[in-house]
C-alpha cells in the first residue's frame, strides 16, 4: 500500500521540562525527530512525507536530515490539529490525492517497530473508513471521588489506549479535522475528529512499546530500550 505521513513536530514539550522542545532532544547520537523519520523514510510505501514545524523553529535546519528533499515542511499550528490540517494542506498542494492514505504519527514516538506499521497497512488496506494502532489497558482501573478516595472499579475490557500511527484517506480526515476545528471540539487525535463527524476508527492492536516520550523519565526508559549510553 502507497502511503503519506504526517509527523506534527510544533509542540514545545512543557510536560518533559527541558531546555528545548522534546522532539530535539538527543538519544543514541540523534535527535528523537530523526530516529522518528527513520521509521517512514526507509519504507518502500513511502510516497510523501511532511513535517510541520513551530514557526520559530530554530533546531530543525540544524538537522543533518533538513536538506533531504523527500521531507516536506509545514507550519504548526496552535493545536497538535491545526498542525495536522497544515500538514495535510502541503500534502495536497504537492501532489497527494483526496482518497491516498495517510498516517499521521507523533514525532516525539520514536520507537515504532516496522512489524507494527506493516501490519496497520495490512490490515486496513481495504477498510472504508481507517484506523489506528492502539493498546489494551492492562491495569486494574479506579474511578475516584471527590473525596479523593476510590469509589469504584471500572470494566477495563472495552478500554484502549490510542497510540499512533493513525492511518486515514487523506480526504476523510482533512474534512472531519476541518469541520471539528470549526466547530471548537477539542480534538487529541484524529481518530476523535472522524468520531466526531460520524465515522468510527477500526482499533489494531500494537506494541505497548510504541510510547511517546512525554516526561523526562521517558527519555532513561527510551536509552534503556535501545541500550544506548547518551
Ligand atoms: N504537536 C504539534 N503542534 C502542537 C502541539 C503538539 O505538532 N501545537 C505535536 C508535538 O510536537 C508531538 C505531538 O504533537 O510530536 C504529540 O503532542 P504532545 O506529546 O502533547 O507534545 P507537546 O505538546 O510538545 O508536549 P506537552 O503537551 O507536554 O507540552
Ligand atoms: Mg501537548
Amino acid at each position: 500500500t502507497g502511503f503519506h505521513v504526517v509527523l506534527p513536530a510544533a509542540g514545545i514539550g512543557s510536560r518533559m521540562r527541558a531546555d528545548r522542545p522534546k522532539q530535539y532532544l538527543q538519544v543514541a547520537g540523534r535527535s528523537i525527530l530523526e530516529h522518528t523519520l527513520d521509521c517512514f523514510l526507509g519504507h518502500p510505501g513511502l510516497r510523501g512525507l511532511v513535517v510541520c514545524l513551530a514557526p520559530d523553529d530554530p533546531f530543525w535546519l540544524r538537522l543533518a536530515c533538513a536538506g533531504d528533499p523527500r521531507i516536506l515542511r509545514a507550519q504548526g499550528g496552535r493545536e497538535r490539529a491545526g498542525s495536522v490540517r497544515n500538514g495535510l494542506q502541503c500534502l495536497l498542494e504537492h501532489g497527494a490525492c483526496l482518497d491516498d492514505w495517510v498516517l499521521v504519527h507523533d514525532a516525539a514516538r520514536p520507537n515504532l517497530a516496522r512489524s507494527d506499521l506493516d501490519h496497520l497497512l495490512d490490515a486496513l488496506a481495504n477498510d472504508p473508513v481507517g484506523g489506528l494502532l492502539a493498546v489494551p489497558v492492562r491495569d486494574t482501573l479506579k474511578r475516584i471521588g471527590a473525596d479523593g478516595r476510590v469509589s469504584e472499579t471500572i470494566d477495563r475490557t472495552p478500554i484502549w489506549q490510542a497510540y499512533t500511527p493513525q492511518m486515514f484517506r487523506l480526504g476523510m480526515l482533512r474534512d472531519s479535522l476541518g469541520a471539528a476545528l470549526a466547530a471548537g471540539v477539542a480534538i487529541t487525535d484524529e481518530a476523535s475528529a472522524l468520531e466526531w463527524a460520524g465515522l468510527s476508527a477500526r482499533l489494531i492492536e500494537g506494541r505497548a512499546d510504541n510510547l511517546k516520550v512525554t516526561r523526562p523519565e521517558d527519555l532513561d526508559w527510551l536509552r534503556r530500550l535501545w541500550g544506548a549510553t547518551s
